[in-house]
Parts: C-alpha cells; structure tokens; sequence
C-alpha cells in the first residue's frame, strides 16, 4: 500500500449528555447500545445550578464512574455551558439522545435542530432503550422510593444504596 491512500483513522467520539439524577438502568441501556457504535462515549453529566438536583455533581458522576468502573470507552464529565461546545472541545462528531416514546419526540426533536444550528458539524442520534425501560425516568425513580416503593430492578445497586442514605438522613426530595 502506498503512504499516499493511508487514510488517517479518526476515534468515532459520541457525548450522551443529561442531568442523571440519578442514572438509571434506562440510561444505562443506551450507554451499552452507544459502545457498540462508538470508540468512546463521554458521558456529560450537567451541573445545571438552576435545577436542584438530589444528588450533587460528584456524586452523579462518582455513580457512574463506578458503574461503568469495568468499561475502557466510557469517560464521565461534569459540564456545563452549550452542549455544542463541550462536544466540540471533546473532539465527539455526535451526540446521542435516548427516545423512550413519542411524549419525548417534541422536545428532542426542538433541541436537536437547536443544537444543529449551533452546530451543524455535529449529528444528533437517537436511540430506543430496551421496552423494558420505556416508561422509566429519574424523576419517577426519586418519587417511588420516597414513597418505599422498590426500585431494585430500576436502577443499579450503587444508585439504590445512594437513594437509601439520603432517605436515612433526611435529606430525600424531588422535584421535576
Ligand atoms: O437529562 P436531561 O434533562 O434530558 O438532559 C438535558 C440536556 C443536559 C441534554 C440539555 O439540558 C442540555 O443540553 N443542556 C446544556 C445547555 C445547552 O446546550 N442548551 C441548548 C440545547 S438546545
């Protein structure tokens, strides 16, 4: 092969963004579909200081970390600012959105043309999770534990025992 037709090889870089308080196995689902398509996927955790969130920034991101301990593709940020931006100083092409059901078309669909006129070098992707997690959210996960439902097969086992302590001293609320 001749030193001319060496195309160089360029890391497929995706950014799956959200607030992930806490993450759950609907999340999680979407992560493990992204590492089959991608080189790298940063998971970009928004510290968003408008919301207030029951878990703080290091502690959303200490979760996944330690979920994704085993997985060499998966880096964990906090960030905040544009998402355009943060994808771009990451050098990520692409940005992947989960879409449970229709409800979640509207919203997604505004956000990734937004997103697109902020910067068209970066595709949108959306992807199913499992049916199994087509109802599941964050919010909905915080309000059947407040209330001693079980969320066991929601979320993974360090979400759980961190939902557990902040019940244990108080300091459970959620807000939408
Ligand atoms: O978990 P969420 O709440 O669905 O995540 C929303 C998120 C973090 C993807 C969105 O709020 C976001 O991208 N925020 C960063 C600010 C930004 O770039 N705003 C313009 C997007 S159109």
């Amino acid at each position: 092969m001749s030193e001319r037709s060496v195309v160089p090889w360029k890391k497929r870089i995706a950014v799956y963004p959200g607030f992930f308080d806490p993450i759950t196995n609907g999340h999680i689902d979407i992560i493990e579909r992204g590492v089959r398509l991608f080189d790298k996927i940063i998971v970009a955790v928004l510290k968003n200081p408008k919301k207030r969130p029951l878990f703080s920034t290091k502690d959303r991101v200490a979760m996944i970390e330690e979920i994704f301990a085993h997985e060499s593709k998966i880096e964990v940020r906090a960030f905040d600012g544009l998402l355009v931006k943060f994808a771009k100083k990451h050098k990520a092409s692409v940005v992947i959105r989960g879409l449970r059901a229709v409800s979640d078309f509207e919203y997604e669909f505004q956000m990734a043309l937004m997103n697109r006129k902020l910067n068209p070098e970066i595709e949108i992707l959306f992807m199913m999770p499992s049916v199994d997690y087509s109802f599941l959210s964050s919010r909905l996960v915080k309000e059947v534990f407040s209330l001693r439902g079980c969320v066991s097969d929601l979320v993974p086992e360090v979400v759980e025992k961190g939902l557990r302590e902040k019940l244990k001293r108080g300091k459970f609320f959620f807000s939408n």
